[in-house]
C-alpha cells in the first residue's frame, strides 16, 4: 500500500485508536482496527526456525508448532557462507507464509564480545564484516518470500548478566566499528522490515528510549524505513520511546501504554506526529506483508529438514585432524558420549523450537554398525562408575572411538551467562579414562560456545558441530565418514582460556554498568595485536582436501577503493569448498591504535577435484578506514595498507601493499594542540617554522631546537608538546600573542 494511503487512513484514525495501534493485541499480534479495515499481523520466534506459539494461553514456553530446527546462529555462521545463509532464510520464510506469520523475529547478530554470553549460541560472530554479511544474505532470504525479519537486538547487548537493565558503557567509535556494523550492513544491504531494539541502556540511555540510535543512526543515517519493535518487556516509559522511534511495544501491556501515550499527547508532552509516524512504519510493513501474502503455501517438512541438513554440513568446523578423518570404511568403530544417542542441536530460551525431528548421530550410523556406550549423562553431563566402567570396557575392543562431548542445555541458555568455559568435569575425566586405554580418539563437540578443551593435543581429531539444528546427527556422521567433506570455519577465536579474553577483566559489569573497555579490541582483534596464543584462532577450518591459493591481483579503482582477484584451486582427492577470506592489514605509522588486521570480505567456493576458480572482490573505502570522534565520521589515515587472503585470521597465504591517502584534513587548532598535530599540513608547518627555531627544552635555542639539527630525540620531545608550551621554551622569543597569531593564521588556511 502506498504511505499516500496509509498517512490517509491514519488521518481517519482517533488519538486513541492510533495509539492502540503501537501496541500488540497479545504476546505475538498487531493489533487490528476493524472499522478501517486494518488487519493484525502475527510475529514469532526466530532466529533460527518458526516458533510458533500455540493459541492457549495455557501452552508452556516450548508449547509450539512443530517446525525445522535449523543451525543455530553460532553454526550457521561458521558456514562462512552467504548462500547458506540465504539457503535457511529461504526455508524459514517460507514455513512463516504457511504459517501465516508476518515477521520472523531475527537474525541475531550481537557481537560475541565474550564467550561468556548466554545467548552466544544465537549468535553469530566476534566479527562485525562477517555477522553483517550473512545477516543480509539470511534476511535477503526470508523476504524473498514475502515475510519480513527483525534484526535483533539493538544495539550492544553482549551480556545476559542484568539484560533488562545494564547499561553498556561503551565509546562511539567502538559502537561504530564493532558493535553497529553488523546492522547497518543488514539494513543497507537487506532492507529487514523491521528492527528489535535490546533491553539494555547504551550509556545510560535505554535503548528503547535512544533517539540517537533509533532516529539518528538507523534511520537518518542507514535509511531504514520499516518499524522498531520493543524487545519483549523493553518499555520503560512508552511516551518517551515513542519520542525515540521506538514504533511497536510488544507484547501489549493491555492499554496500559496506549493510555501513557494518549494523556503525554494530551499534556502537551508528546507531539502526535510522532504517534502518527509510529503507526504509519507498523501499517507499511502490516500492509507490505497482506499484499506478499501467498495462499496455500504447503509447509514440507521433510524438504526444509533436508535444508537443514545441508545448512549443518556446510557449518561443522573440523577443528584439527591427525589423518584419522574420513573414518572410511574402517571397523570397530565405538561411539562414547551421551550426545551421540541424545543430541543436543538447539539452545535454551525464546529461540527454541519444537523440533520436526532430530537425528541422533548412533542412528545416522546404523550402516557401519557402531558400537556405543553411553559414558555420561548428556542433560546433567555426569557420569557415575558404571558408565565409566562400561566405556572404557567398549574402548578397549574398539579400533577406534568417537567421543562426542558437550555443554549440557542448563550450561548456556538465554537469560543467563556462563561463568567458566569448561566441559562438565566428568566428560573431561571421561576423556582420560578412555586415553588410557585407546589413544585413537575422535572428538565431536555439541556447544554454542568455546569451550576450554585440556586433551586438545591428545585427541586426533576435533570436530565442532557446535547446535547444528535437528539434522545435525546425520552431518556429523557424514563428515565423520568421508560422505561430506568439511568447510566450516570458526566465526570466533577459540581462547586458551577464560582468562585470555579481552573483555575478562569487565565483562558482566558492576553496579549496573558494564564497561566495554577493551574497546574495538574483540576477538581476533585482541589476540593479533597481542600475539597471543590461542586455541583455535578465527576463521579456523580444515578439509579432507588440500587448497592452494595464486595469482592476488589488486587493481585500484579510484579514491581508496579497490578490485581483488585470486585464483582457488582444489589439489587434493576430494571435492570440497574453500573459505576465501579477505584481510586488510591497517599500517603501523598511524596516529590512530588500530587492529593489525581486519576481516574485510569473504566468500565460499565450490570445488571439484583438481577444478581452479577465480574469487572477485570489490573493496570500498570504509574497509580501509576507522571511526574518528573528533569528525564523527569514518577516515582513513596516509600509509601502506596490505590486502591479504587467508584461510584463516592466523593463516594469510597472499599479501598485496597498496597506498592510501587520507581522508581527514588537518582540523582547527587551539593552544592545547599537540606541536606533531599542528605540523601535519603546509600550513601549520609554515605557522610555527620561525618560532620553532628557537624552542629548545634544555634552554638553547639551537642545537636542540626544532630547527635544522636537530637530533631525532629532541624532535620526537617536542613534537608532542602543546602550542602554549613554546612560551616556556622558546627563550622568550614567543609570548601568548604570539601563540594566537598562530592560531588564527593555522585556522584561517585550514577553513
Ligand atoms: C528475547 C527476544 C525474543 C523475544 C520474544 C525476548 O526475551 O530477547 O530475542 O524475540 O523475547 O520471544
Amino acid at each position: 500500500m502506498k504511505d499516500s494511503r496509509i498517512r490517509e487512513l491514519i488521518s481517519n484514525m482517533t488519538l486513541e485508536e492510533k495509539a492502540g495501534l503501537l501496541s500488540g493485541k497479545d504476546f505475538w499480534h498487531t493489533k487490528p482496527v476493524e472499522r478501517l479495515g486494518i488487519p493484525s499481523m502475527m510475529v514469532s520466534d526466530g532466529p533460527h526456525g518458526l516458533r510458533k506459539q500455540v493459541d492457549d494461553e495455557d501452552a508452556g514456553f516450548n508449547e509450539s508448532i512443530e517446525a525445522i530446527c535449523f543451525p543455530a546462529g553460532c553454526a550457521a555462521a561458521s558456514s562462512f557462507d552467504t548462500d547458506t545463509m540465504n539457503m535457511i532464510g529461504k526455508a524459514i520464510g517460507h514455513e512463516c507464509q504457511a504459517e501465516d506469520v508476518g515477521v520472523i523475529l531475527g537474525p541475531a547478530v550481537n557481537i560475541k564480545r565474550s564467550p561468556l554470553c548466554g545467548r552466544n549460541f544465537e549468535y553469530y560472530s566476534e566479527d562485525p564484516c562477517l555477522a553483517g554479511k550473512l545477516a543480509a544474505a539470511f534476511i535477503n532470504g526470508v523476504q524473498s518470500e514475502g515475510v519480513g525479519t527483525s534484526i535483533k537486538h539493538f544495539a550492544a547487548n553482549s551480556q545476559e548478566k542484568e539484560r533488562m537493565s545494564i547499561s553498556s558503557e561503551v565509546s562511539e567509535r567502538t559502537l561504530r566499528e564493532i558493535y553497529l556494523p553488523a546492522f547497518e550492513t543488514a539494513v543497507k544491504e537487506s532492507k529487514p522490515w523491521t528492527v528489535m531494539c535490546s533491553y539494555n541502556k547504551v550509556n545510560g540511555t535505554y535503548s528503547a528510549e535512544n533517539s540517537w540510535l533509533l532516529n539518528t543512526v538507523l534511520r537518518d543515517e542507514w535509511g531504514f524505513n520499516g518499524f522498531v519493535v520493543s524487545d519483549w518487556g523493553a518499555v520503560n516509559d512508552r511516551a518517551k520511546d515513542v519520542a525515540a522511534g521506538l514504533d511497536l511495544e510488544m507484547p501489549g501491556s493491555d492499554g496500559i501504554n496506549d493510555a501513557l501515550i494518549v494523556k503525554a499527547v494530551k499534556d502537551g508532552k508528546l507531539d502526535e506526529k510522532a504517534v502518527d509516524k509510529a503507526a504509519e512504519n507498523i501499517l507499511r510493513i502490516v500492509f507490505r506483508y497482506l499484499e506478499s501474502r501467498k495462499e496455500g503455501i504447503a509447509f514440507d517438512k521433510e524438504k526444509d529438514h533436508e535444508i537443514a541438513r545441508r545448512a549443518a554440513e556446510d557449518s561443522i568446523v573440523l577443528l584439527s585432524n591427525s589423518g584419522i578423518l574420513p573414518l572410511g570404511s574402517r571397523k570397530k568403530i565405538a561411539f562414547i558420549g551421551g550426545f551421540a544417542s541424545k543430541p543436543r542441536f538447539q539452545g535454551g530460551g525464546s529461540s527454541h523450537i519444537k523440533a520436526y525431528k532430530a537425528d541422533s548421530a548412533l542412528e545416522a550410523a546404523a550402516e557401519y554398525n557402531v558400537i556405543f556406550s553411553q559414558g555420561f549423562d548428556a542433560e546433567t553431563g555426569k557420569s557415575d562408575k558404571k558408565m565409566l566402567g562400561d566405556a572404557v570396557r567398549i574402548a578397549k575392543n574398539a579400533n577406534i572411538i568417537v567421543l562426542f562431548l558437550g555443554l549440557p542445555d542448563t550450561y548456556e541458555s538465554e537469560g543467563y551467562d556462563r561463568s567458566h568455559m569448561r566441559l562438565p568435569d566428568d566428560e573431561n575425566r571421561l576423556f582420560d579414562a578412555l586415553y588410557e586405554v585407546n589413544r585413537n580418539i575422535v572428538v565431536v563437540l555439541s556447544n554454542g560456545s568455546p569451550v576450554e578443551m585440556p586433551w586438545k593435543d591428545k585427541a586426533e581429531a576435533i570436530v565442532e558441530s557446535y547446535l547444528a539444528g535437528e539434522a545435525s546427527g546425520k552431518a556429523v556422521v557424514d563428515i565423520l565418514f568421508g560422505k561430506a567433506n568439511p568447510s566450516g570455519h570458526l566465526a570466533e577465536t577459540f581462547p586458551i582460556r577464560l582468562e585470555d579474553t579481552p573483555s575478562y577483566l569487565f565483562y558482566g559489569g558492576e553496579l549496573g554498568k558494564a564497561s566495554y573497555a577493551e574497546g574495538i579490541f574483540v576477538g581476533y582483534r585482541y589476540y593479533d595485536k597481542k600475539k597471543m596464543d590461542v586455541l583455535f584462532p578465527f576463521g579456523h577450518g580444515l578439509s579432507y582436501t588440500t587448497f592452494s591459493y595464486s595469482n592476488l591481483k589488486v587493481t585500484s579503482t579510484g579514491n581508496n577503493t579497490f578490485s581483488v582477484s585470486v585464483d582457488v584451486e582444489n589439489t587434493g582427492n576430494m571435492d570440497g569448498k574453500a573459505s576465501v577470506q579477505l584481510y586488510v592489514r591497517n599500517p603501523e605509522t598511524g596516529s590512530m591504535i588500530r587492529p593489525v588486521r581486519e576481516l574485510r570480505d569473504f566468500a565460499k567456493v565450490s570445488l571439484k577435484t583438481g577444478e581452479e576458480k577465480t574469487v572477485s572482490f570489490t573493496l570500498p573505502e570504509r574497509a580501509f578506514t576507522y571511526f574518528d570522534e573528533e569528525s564523527r565520521k569514518f577516515e582513513t589515515e596516509s600509509g601502506i595498507y596490505g590486502i591479504e587472503i587467508g584461510d584463516s585470521s592466523r593463516n594469510i597465504l597472499l599479501s598485496h601493499d597498496v597506498e592510501i591517502t587520507a581522508t581527514k584534513k588537518p582540523g582547527k587548532i587551539n593552544a592545547d594542540t599537540i606541536i606533531s598535530d599542528i605540523l601535519a599540513d603546509d600550513i601549520g608547518k609554515e605557522a610555527l617554522s620561525d618560532v620553532l627555531k628557537s624552542v629548545s627544552l634544555t634552554g638553547g635555542g639551537d642545537s636542540s631546537s626544532l630547527g635544522e639539527g636537530t637530533d631525532e630525540m629532541m624532535r620526537q620531545m617536542l613534537s608532542s608538546l602543546p602550542l602554549h608550551a613554546i612560551i616556556s621554551f622558546s627563550g622568550g622569543k614567543a609570548d601568548m600573542q604570539t601563540v594566537e597569531r598562530i592560531i588564527e593564521k593555522v585556522n584561517a588556511g585550514r577553513c
